[in-house]
C-alpha cells in the first residue's frame, strides 16, 4: 500500500523551551490516518495536516469503547537521525489488543514501515535534550454508526505525536504509590493483557482518590483475592528481594509491557537473576520488615523506569530503600535510555532507524 502525504500550509511553532514539555501536551503538524470496511480492508493510507476528525454521534467507540492503542518513542540521536525503540512489538501487541477486542488485525511489517515513514514527516519535533523524546500514540477506533452492540464493521487507525519529557513531574525520582484496596483493575478474562481505553476509564477513580491522598499512582492488586500484585496504574512493577529481582508473571490481566520485557532482558544478560512469578502483597511487606526488600520501581514507554519510594498498603507505609534510585533501578534506566537514544551499543538490536 503506497502511503500518500499531504503536507500542511500552516506549520505550528515548535514548543520554546523542551525542558518544559512535560507529557502529551503538545501535538506535531501531521497525523497518519487509515481506514477499514469489510470490502477493502485496511486502506487509504494517508499523512494528512493535524486535526479534528469528523465522526458520527452513534460510532460505536463513543459508546461501546470499542478501541485500542499504544504508545512508543522516537529519539533523536548525536547526529540527528532517530531511533524507535523495538516499533514492531508495540505492532505486534496492537494486534493482542485487537484480537480481544473484535478489532481486524493490522499487518505488522506494513505499520512499521507506515510509523517509519510519519516520523521521518515529524522529524524536525523529535526533541534533543536529555529526558525527551517524541511520544507516539497509534490507536484505533470503531466507526460504525449504530447503537446496537457488536463489534464494527468499520475502524480507523490514526497515530498522532507528541515531543514529551517526563511523564511523572517526579521524573526520575520515586514515586509514592498507594496499595489498592476498594477498586480492582481486570480480571483473568477480562482485557487486562489488551491496552484499551476502558481499563484507564476505569481505573480513574482509584487514581484521583491515590492522588487526593498525595500519592502519584496506584498499585493494583488481583481482582480475585486482592492479595496478588498486578501493575501499577501505568507501568509494569518489579521489586528487589535480596538479590533477586521478581516482577508478576503475566497472568492474563496484566499489561505485557515492552519496557517489561526489555528490562527482563537487559538485567538477565547482565547476569541478574529475574524471576516472573505471583508476587502478594504480604511478601512484599514481610520482606521490607526482615531488610531483604531493596527496592522497587516500575517500567513503561512513557513512564521509562520510576522508583517507588514508598508504599501504604492497609493503612501500612512503608518507605523503600531510604526513597532513594536504587542500584538496580538506576543502572536499568542508563543502560535501557542510552540504547535508545543511541549512545551505547544496541547489543539487542532494539532499535531501529528512521
Ligand atoms: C505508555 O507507557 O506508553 C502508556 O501507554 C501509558 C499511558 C497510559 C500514559
Amino acid at each position: 500500500m503506497r502511503i500518500t502525504v499531504q503536507k500542511t500550509n500552516a506549520p505550528k511553532a515548535k514548543p520554546s523551551s523542551e525542558g518544559a514539555l512535560g507529557f502529551g501536551k503538545v501535538f506535531t503538524d501531521h497525523m497518519f490516518v487509515m481506514e477499514y470496511n469489510e470490502s477493502n480492508g485496511w486502506h487509504d493510507p494517508k499523512i494528512i495536516p493535524y486535526g479534528s476528525i469528523e465522526l458520527d454521534p452513534s460510532s460505536a467507540v463513543l459508546h461501546y469503547g470499542q478501541t485500542i492503542f499504544e504508545g512508543l518513542k522516537a529519539y533523536k540521536i548525536a547526529n540527528d537521525d532517530i531511533l524507535l525503540f523495538r516499533p514492531e512489538k508495540n505492532m505486534e501487541r496492537i494486534n493482542i489488543s485487537n484480537e480481544r477486542l473484535c478489532i481486524p488485525q493490522i499487518d505488522v511489517d506494513f505499520c512499521v514501515e507506515a510509523l517509519k515513514t510519519f516520523v521521518d514527516v515529524e522529524r524536525d519535533w523529535v526533541p534533543s535534550s536529555a529526558g525527551t523524546s517524541l511520544y507516539l500514540r497509534p490507536f484505533i477506533i470503531a466507526t460504525d454508526p449504530f447503537l446496537g452492540v457488536h463489534p464494527s464493521y468499520t475502524y480507523k487507525f490514526i497515530i498522532i505525536a507528541s515531543p514529551s519529557g517526563q511523564y511523572y513531574p517526579e521524573g526520575v525520582n520515586p514515586v509514592k504509590i498507594w496499595v489498592e484496596q476498594n477498586y480492582v483493575r481486570a480480571v483473568k478474562g477480562g482485557t487486562g493483557f489488551a491496552k484499551t481505553g476502558g481499563n484507564y476509564a476505569a481505573s480513574l477513580k482509584a487514581q484521583k482518590e491515590a492522588q487526593d491522598k498525595n500519592y502519584t499512582q496506584v498499585l493494583w492488586l488481583d481482582g480475585i483475592e486482592r492479595k496478588y500484585i498486578e501493575e501499577v496504574g501505568t507501568m509494569n512493577v518489579f521489586f528487589v528481594i535480596d538479590d533477586e529481582v521478581v516482577t508478576p508473571e503475566l497472568s492474563g490481566s496484566i499489561l505485557p509491557g515492552v519496557t517489561r520485557m526489555s528490562a527482563i532482558e537487559l538485567l538477565s544478560a547482565r547476569g541478574k537473576k529475574v524471576t516472573q512469578r505471583q508476587i502478594t502483597i504480604d511478601e512484599i511487606y514481610n520482606a521490607h520488615d526482615r531488610g531483604a526488600l531493596k527496592e522497587a520501581f516500575g517500567t513503561g514507554t512513557a513512564a521509562v523506569i520510576s522508583p517507588i519510594g514508598e508504599l501504604n498498603y492497609n493503612g501500612n507505609n512503608i518507605i523503600i530503600n531510604d526513597n532513594k534510585t536504587g542500584p538496580v533501578a538506576q543502572e536499568l534506566y542508563n543502560s535501557l535510555t542510552k540504547i535508545q537514544t543511541g549512545e551505547a551499543n544496541d547489543e539487542f538490536n532494539w532499535t531501529v532507524r528512521v
